[in-house]
Parts: structure tokens; sequence; C-alpha cells
């Protein structure tokens, strides 16, 4: 297995991988091809896949704003979870995040899963005791 970064022809895989991945990846407008290729003008090196053999396995999305970083869309295909893939996944984001001068980062996590929140936790992310709030501006 080998982390790499994300490329557009590797769209159809990856939307694959993501509607496979069970209730904890809501794909919205944001994850259309064309959204995909603004978000890959900032922060390409940020998009992340895991590849078995030529296939996509795993992947992660990061997002740097100049004062915190954001994590989307951390998926680890059903056969190959609890192999330490995410941690992987998640300790490359956080490492390239940092050597961008991120101090701290944010991710969303749907209600009522306790076994993602159980993952998170291993690696070392804390529960805020905030709301999130959300507009469409466009
Ligand atoms: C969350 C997810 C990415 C974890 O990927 P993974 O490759 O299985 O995780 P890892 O093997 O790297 O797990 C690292 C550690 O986290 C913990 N962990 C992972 N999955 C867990 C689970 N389902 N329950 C409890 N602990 C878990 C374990 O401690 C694990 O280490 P260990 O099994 O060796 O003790 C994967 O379960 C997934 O794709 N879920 C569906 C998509 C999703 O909900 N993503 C989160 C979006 S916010």
């Amino acid at each position: 297995m080998r982390l790499r970064e994300f490329r557009l022809d590797d769209y159809d895989a990856v939307m694959a991988l993501w509607q496979n991945a069970g209730p904890g990846i809501g794909i919205s407008r944001s994850d259309g091809k064309e959204e995909i290729r603004k978000k890959l003008l900032r922060d390409p090196d940020l998009f992340l896949l895991a590849e078995e053999e030529g296939r996509i396995i795993g992947s992660v999305i990061g997002g740097f704003d100049g004062r915190r970083g954001i994590i989307y869309h951390l998926a680890v295909e059903d056969s190959y979870r609890r192999q330490g893939i995410g941690k992987r996944l998640m300790d490359e984001v956080e490492r390239r995040l940092a050597a961008k001068g991120c101090l701290r980062c944010y991710l969303l996590v749907k209600k009522d899963a306790p076994e993602v929140i159980e993952f998170y936790d291993r690696l070392g992310w804390e529960i805020l005791d905030l709301d999130v709030l959300a507009k469409n501006i466009a």
C-alpha cells in the first residue's frame, strides 16, 4: 500500500469509494468533478489517496486557509479497515498541514458514530463543545 496525491483521473474511483463508505461520508455538490477541480487549485498536495496494486482503497482531503486546517472525506474501503490505513492517511495529511504552518485543525463527524469518534480519539483529536453552523452562499 502506498500513499499518493489525488489526480483528476482518479475521480470516478474516489467517488465510488466515498459512495460505498457508509453514512459517515456525506456526498454533496462540493464533490462534483468541477468543484473537485476547483479544490485542486488550492492545496493539491493535501488531497491524498491510499493505493494498493493500482486500486484506490482510501482517501483524505485536507485544506489550509492560513489559520486553521480542515479535514474532509477520510474513508478506507471496508475490506481494508483496521489495518492502520486510516491512521496513515491522517498522519500524512497532518504532517503536510503542519509543514505549511498550520497549528490546529478541525473536522466534522456525523452524530451517533461512536466508532468514528473512537478512531479520532486514538489519534489525539478532541470533541469541542460547539455548534457547527453553515450557510450556502452560492
Ligand atoms: C474511520 C475509518 C477511516 C478508519 O479507518 P481504518 O483504516 O479502519 O483505521 P485504522 O486501522 O488506521 O485505525 C486506527 C485505530 O483507530 C481505532 N479504530 C479504527 N476503527 C475503529 C472502530 N470501528 N471502532 C473502534 N476503534 C476503531 C483502532 O484503535 C485502530 O487501531 P487498532 O485497530 O490497531 O487498535 C474507516 O472506518 C472508515 O472509512 N469509515 C467510514 C467512513 C467514515 O465514517 N469516515 C469518517 C468521516 S469523519
